[in-house]
């Protein structure tokens, strides 16, 4: 049986490489905005085919003769755009000159608005007519995306330009312009980020953290807004490579539905792709994704896109009116679109979700519970009971000499009750990362060792108290020595296996606030603890004085002790509410992600 977090460890491991597939059957239309091809490679710089064509001016209505035309290629790709928005949609629409050859795709909202190929059939030029639209640019540029082979591409090779003449037509312009504006294809370009205005009442939201604004620079957000037959999907996030979520029907991967946003030269493509178990994902040859835009700004990330909700003729997708796991998760992308692994925990819902059942707004956490629990437990343990334990045993000896509790000296009957709640939490928390791993984890680096070697330490500290040589026994000063060498040893190694934990992906504390706070830690208890040394010295010293003078001994040796006495017992709950400040601050933290 797989385990949950094996499944989060597959998933870490699936983005590694570039997604692959390609669209022999020309059928591309997610790349109607980009003109990128889903090849997983950079595309080649210096073209080698042309496109030309018979006119340079055109009026609204003509037709307009274009070729592309260089060494055999396998696949193609024409629109012609605004020359003033190149990036923005397509303009016109074309006419086939060989159907058996090349095929009219509908991009955005405009008909016939672009060219491609039918098949991976060679071909050394490709023959077509663009039709002039009514409301037509002044100047207009043929563009063409060339695939020689799978790799080796060139994306929107600029054409020539074609212009209208200069002249003001009868029919008014101003209607002319408005008409364009609202009938032209979808804004491909995102104004403003995403609002959660109406998440949990008109679309389902996830949010991380939970309910983020998804206009800040921090906040993950996913939403679903169901429409007559479709969903409308949004999803942001700050991230310089891609975000992607994925539809999973269990907690962990394999067979997964997923999409991606890739950013790739200040441009963002929309890709969809099935995860099979640990393979890459398999980008699907064609997709279903409609009224795909997009914005980047400011290293956030935004892309919105629409799809039926049920797919037949997609077996890929998955229908979206099921219950779902959902995984959302970001990382780098490399040249060309490269996707590389993402170094932080994808989030996962805490159960399956109907995206177009009732609205929620729900969070999810990116640190599974059990890891989240080790976390928690060992700073409870090596924070806080471990440090107030030790300076009992140091310092407070003296301090309750006379105190008894449950029949034994008080200051033993702590120190013995903290260092058994410190060692049993330890166990326990033990054992969680091996049950969420389902094993030893190979990516956490040097802490599972470290941490190994603190739990035997943990566990032989008792077993060596339980056979303590009796008090005047003259191995008792070895015992002792060794009691405190262990004990230190395994405090420093915890103290370093939580610094290294902390930033490991399953339990990734805001950077550097963990570093700094623990920090800030260890320099209050050694602070804590070395000024109660100097306090004991100059006590040791101060006594030894009073004997010297031998006057009035007993008053003034009480007297010294007694006010030492108060003193620690000062310093101690000074230590004791600082120490729980920062347990408190871990804890929160913890609970946050
Ligand atoms: C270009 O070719 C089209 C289609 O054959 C034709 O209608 C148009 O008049 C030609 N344009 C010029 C400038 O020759
Ligand atoms: C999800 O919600 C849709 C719409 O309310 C509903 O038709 C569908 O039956 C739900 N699916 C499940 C599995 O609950």
């Amino acid at each position: 049986m797989e385990l949950p977090g094996l499944a989060v460890a597959i998933w870490m491991f699936v983005w590694f490489y570039a997604p692959v597939g390609g669209y022999p059957n020309g059928k591309v239309r997610e790349a109607c905005t980009s003109m990128i091809p889903c090849h997983g490679s950079s595309p080649q710089l210096l073209p080698e085919h042309t496109i030309t064509v018979n006119g340079t001016e055109f009026k609204p209505g003509d037709n307009i003769e274009v070729c592309l035309s260089g060494p055999d290629f396998e696949g193609f790709f024409i629109q012609a755009r605004d020359v003033k928005h190149l990036d923005g949609p397509a303009v016109g629409s074309f006419m086939l000159v060989d159907r058996r050859l090349s095929q009219l795709l509908t991009c955005g909202r405009t008909k016939k608005s672009a060219v491609s190929h039918t098949s991976k059939t060679k071909k050394k030029n490709i023959k077509v007519y663009w039709i002039a639209p009514g409301d037509a640019p002044k100047h207009v540029q043929f563009l063409a995306t060339v695939v020689k082979k799978y790799r080796t591409f060139w994306v929107k090779i600029p054409g020539p330009i074609v212009s209208q003449p200069d002249v003001l037509s009868p029919t008014t312009p101003l209607h002319a312009t408005s008409e364009a504006l609202s009938t032209s294809s979808p804004v491909s370009y995102l104004s403003k980020p995403f609002s959660a205005l109406g998440c949990g009442s008109m679309k389902f939201c996830i949010r991380n953290p939970s309910n983020c604004d998804p206009g800040s620079a921090s906040c993950f957000f996913l939403s679903f807004q169901k429409e007559e037959s479709s969903v409308f999907i949004e999803m942001s996030g700050p991230s310089e490579g891609y975000l992607a979520f994925a539809l999973s029907r269990d907690q962990w991967m394999g067979g997964d539905d997923a999409y991606l946003c890739v950013s790739e030269d200040h441009r963002v493509r929309v890709c969809t792709a099935h995860l099979k178990g640990r393979n890459r994902p398999l980008l699907d040859s064609e997709n279903a994704i409609e009224d795909v835009s997009w914005r980047l700004v400011d290293g956030v990330l935004q892309c919105s896109f629409r799809r039926s909700i049920r797919l037949p003729a997609y077996k890929e997708r998955f229908n979206l009116d099921a219950i779902y796991y959902i995984f959302l998760a970001d990382g780098e992308a490399g040249e060309g679109g490269l996707i590389y692994k993402h170094h932080r925990q994808p989030l996962i819902t805490d159960g399956p979700y109907n995206v177009t059942g009732p609205p929620q707004d729900i969070g999810g956490s990116r640190s599974p519970r059990l890891i989240r629990a080790h976390g928690a437990l060992m700073f409870v343990a090596w924070i806080t009971t471990v440090s107030i334990g030790v300076l009992v045993a140091r310092f407070f000896k003296p301090v309750w000499a006379h105190l008894l509790l449950f029949g034994k000296e008080m200051w033993f009957q702590v120190h013995r009750m903290l260092m058994l709640t410190t060692v049993t939490l330890t166990s326990i928390s033990f054992v969680l990362p091996f049950i969420y791993r389902g094993g030893w984890s190979q990516q956490a680096g040097f802490h599972p060792y470290l941490g190994c070697a603190v739990m035997v330490l943990t566990i032989s500290q008792p077993l060596m108290a339980g056979f303590r040589p009796s008090r005047h026994a003259s191995r008792r000063q070895l015992f002792n020595w060794f009691h405190w060498s262990t004990g230190t040893t395994a405090r420093i190694l915890a103290v370093v296996t939580m610094f290294l934990g902390m930033d490991l992906p399953a339990l990734d504390l805001p950077d550097p606030w963990d570093t700094y706070t623990m920090i800030g830690f260890v320099a209050w208890h050694v602070g804590i603890d070395i000024l109660l040394e100097i306090h004991s010295y100059c006590l040791i010293r101060k006594v030894e004085v009073i004997e010297d003078d031998r006057v009035q001994i007993l008053q003034s040796l009480t007297s010294a002790e007694a006010e030492g006495h108060l003193f620690k017992q000062v310093v101690l709950t000074i230590y004791v509410c600082g120490n729980i400040v920062f347990l408190v601050a871990f804890l929160l933290a913890i609970n946050k992600i």
